[in-house]
């Protein structure tokens, strides 16, 4: 693996980088060297019997399949991999994921910090939140007994309606690498594995253990291929979870080009690929590049044990392959130290001191959308307040599926989704106990605040018209295993928003959501605060910019289209299939569903509107402050780029300045190709310097980087849309491999 390099500002990521916890380093490219060696060593030392312990693993709940034995030292959790005792190889204690350490439907009953979503943590644009959130979530892990994370998902928002949107970043290779590598970062600095996930190109959930994802090489590689390429060199995650959905007609976890081609060979990468759960065809699936399958029970067969064996013992390229398995997964527990520094059951968790890194993850990461006439910050002077819908008096909402995190003492409003079935639990609508209602009374304690659940649209009404100003909380629940028909607030929201707003001309809407909604009434009310799932204090988050004791300073890191029609793909493929889609079956070749990404390639999200010329509802980038910023005086000397950031305004705040290659000699080629939070106090300015990773700016052909001679025009942009000062400079042809 080859040294991280750090593509975004130099200054002022030196800044944030100091402030990061003392927690363990996160081992780097020597650790996994080392751990290689170490581990070879040990693959020599097995005896042939065990060879297929570190290769398969359970999921340790009853799950009402099969006849599983859950071991005493299992916690319960996701996964869990039996160690070597003889040879001093821990066992594999494995939980979900990006966003806390998973309430398993309440099987454990301890609870945990939940982070705010994925896309509201990259709506930070800011690493330094994603490592101290990563290095707070595996700390808890490690508390609990874990030793694997399934963490860091980094796949492409190619599609608003995927369910997963929420545990995701954003759109883009570069900000979505950047970001998860820091949380890989973090994760890791807790002596604990890592994955990345889910490899690759799973963009929805619909069909999701057998939709065959159509891509050429070259997109591919220009765009999810890359985000996983930044994430893996900035974050060093010592394991790969392989996705369901098939690439090229293979099923990603037995896919040759995927595994064994880009990531070990092209890549060089030394740790091991564990399955996603109920996502092995079969045995051969080992050949292809999976080094360990995992949850077998949700498999038609447990392929890599005793199968294993027998292809090993018959076959000396598999008697390889399997040696190898082993190696990668050894050189995974030796670089993080699992085996040194072993995760034990019962540690101390400093949940109030936790609550704070998902609070101030929150205030970075909410988005202020509009503002009109500076109806916001809300005055602690208001007189009369009212809070409409979202069960805004008991929390804020989460995500559903197997990343659902809640704090101890469970979620305080639980609403089923599904009437039935296995996967009820796991996918109905839970609320952190967060509650905004309380943190608005506590920022204006002299206000008459009142609360209305907004099921009736007349009572809702009635309210908002006695008060001063409206608050209306609106949710879009998404969960794991369900895409959303349309982009529309359910429930008749849409309907009750507008009926408020057109009874209190002061109207503020808070959106809770999974990822992009659609606004009939943007035109209606004067305010919107896009929250997405707030996490553990979303409540208080959610006060403090609404009262500006926090300015916001998130940016949108997904376009939301105007409608669903300028998507590349106006109806989402399989979307007439409305059940959730953890059933389904990885081998069969009977229900198989295509969905063609080469329609977009690599222009994901906003580089597809700027392909087409199309105007977004909000575009990518986007998003307001409480002050103004100006930033200027734009230079580049080869791909060194500086320029200036100025808070203009009368209030301390940060901006997220954005450098983007607009066009190519002459083309539109839209591509962000740097940014950098800055914090800037009124009046101050800052200089930033940032260095452009030339891949970035070029083609992937026949087989290498290549950037052709020429006229490459970059700008600044305040997002997506509006880009201001241009620079033009002329570069070399130039090739070169990965
Ligand atoms: C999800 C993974 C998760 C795994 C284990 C799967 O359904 O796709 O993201 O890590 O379950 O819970």
């Amino acid at each position: 693996m080859s040294t991280p390099k750090v593509w975004t500002s130099l200054s002022v990521m030196a800044v944030a980088m100091a402030s990061q916890p003392a927690a363990a380093q996160a081992p780097n490219a020597q650790d996994v060297a080392k751990a290689d060696a170490r581990a070879a060593a040990t693959v020599k030392a097995m005896k042939t019997e065990e060879k297929t312990i570190l290769t398969h693993g359970i999921m340790p709940m009853d799950l009402g399949i099969g006849t599983t034995k859950i071991p005493a030292d299992a916690v319960p959790g996701a996964g869990y991999v039996a160690g070597i005792d003889r040879l001093g190889v821990p066992a594999l204690k494995e939980s979900d994921a990006s966003l806390g350490v998973s309430y398993v439907m309440g099987l454990r009953k301890d609870g945990a910090t939940a982070l705010p979503s994925g896309v509201l943590q990259a709506a930070t644009w800011n690493p330094d939140v994603l490592y101290r959130g990563g290095a707070m979530i595996g700390g808890e892990a490690r508390a609990k007994g874990f030793n694997v994370l399934l963490a860091g998902g980094v796949n492409l928002m190619r599609d608003p309606r995927n369910g997963r949107t929420f545990e995701y970043l954003s759109e883009d290779p570069l900000l979505s690498g950047m970001l998860v590598g820091a949380a890989i970062r973090g994760i890791q600095s807790n002596h604990i594995i890592s994955t990345i996930k889910h490899f690759a190109l799973n963009g929805q959930e619909t069909g999701r253990k057998y939709v065959d994802i159509k891509i050429s090489e070259a997109a591919a590689k220009e765009s999810d291929l890359l985000a996983f390429k930044i994430g893996i060199e900035q974050g060093q995650p010592l394991s790969v979870m392989c996705a369901y959905n098939r690439v090229g007609g293979q099923n990603a976890c037995s896919n040759d080009f995927l595994l064994n081609k880009v990531l070990k060979k092209d890549w060089g990468w030394k740790g091991f690929v564990m399955s996603d759960w109920g996502a092995v065809p079969g045995v051969e699936a080992a050949i292809n590049g999976l080094d360990q399958q995992s949850g077998e029970q949700l498999d038609k067969g447990v392929f890599f044990t005793d199968q294993l064996a027998a292809k090993a013992k018959a076959d000396p390229k598999w008697a390889a392959r399997v040696d190898d398995m082993n190696r990668r997964v050894l050189t995974a527990i030796y670089a993080a130290g699992v085996d040194k520094f072993p995760a034990q059951k019962g540690g101390k968790i400093d949940f109030a001191a936790n609550a704070k890194v998902a609070e101030d993850a929150a205030k970075q990461g909410i988005v202020l959308l509009k503002n009109e006439g500076g109806l916001l910050p809300l005055m602690k002077t208001a007189k009369s307040i009212a809070v409409i819908g979202g069960f805004a008096d008991g929390g804020v909402l989460s995500g559903g599926g197997s990343s659902q995190v809640q704090g101890e003492g469970g979620p305080a409003v639980t609403i089923p989704i599904m009437g039935d079935g296995v996967w009820a639990g796991l996918i109905g609508q839970n609320y952190h106990r967060s509650s905004p209602l309380k943190a608005i009374k506590a920022q204006a304690p002299d206000a008459k605040v009142t609360f209305r659940d907004g099921r009736y649209i007349t009572d809702a009404v009635e309210k908002a018209k006695q008060s001063e100003v409206a608050v209306i909380f609106a949710t879009q629940y998404t969960t794991e295993g369900l895409d959303v028909p349309d982009l529309h607030l359910p429930n008749g929201q849409d309907e009750l928003i507008a009926a408020v707003a057109a009874a209190n001309p002061n109207t503020v809407v808070v959106l809770e959501n999974g990822g992009p909604v659609a606004m009939p009434w943007l035109g209606k009310v004067k305010a919107v605060v896009e929250a997405w799932y707030p996490g553990a204090r979303g409540g208080e988050a959610i006060a403090s910019v609404l009262f500006g004791d926090t300015n916001p300073g998130g940016r949108l890191p997904i376009t939301f289209p105007a409608s669903t029609d300028q998507l590349p793909r106006p109806k989402l493929d399989g979307s007439d299939w409305v059940e959730p889609n953890f059933a389904g079956d990885p081998t069969s070749g009977s229900d198989q569903l295509h969905a063609d990404y080469d329609i977009e390639g690599s222009d994901v999200g906003y580089r597809w509107f700027a392909r087409k010329g199309q105007k977004a509802l909000f575009p990518f980038g986007y998003g307001l402050s409480y002050t103004t910023f100006q930033t200027g005086g734009l230079a580049l000397k080869g791909l060194t780029a500086t320029f200036t950031v100025k808070n203009t305004g009368a209030r301390d705040g940060d901006e997220v300045a954005q450098l983007y290659l607009a066009t190519r000699n002459g083309e539109v080629k839209q591509r962000l190709v740097g940014f950098a939070r800055v914090s800037l106090k009124a009046g101050e300015s800052k200089p930033v310097t940032l260095t452009i990773d030339p891949r970035l700016l070029a083609d992937w052909k026949d087989g290498q980087w290549v950037t052709p001679k020429g006229a490459y025009g970059f700008a600044l942009g305040r997002d997506a849309e509006h880009l201001g000062e241009k620079v033009n400079i002329t570069l070399p042809a130039k090739s070169w491999k990965e």
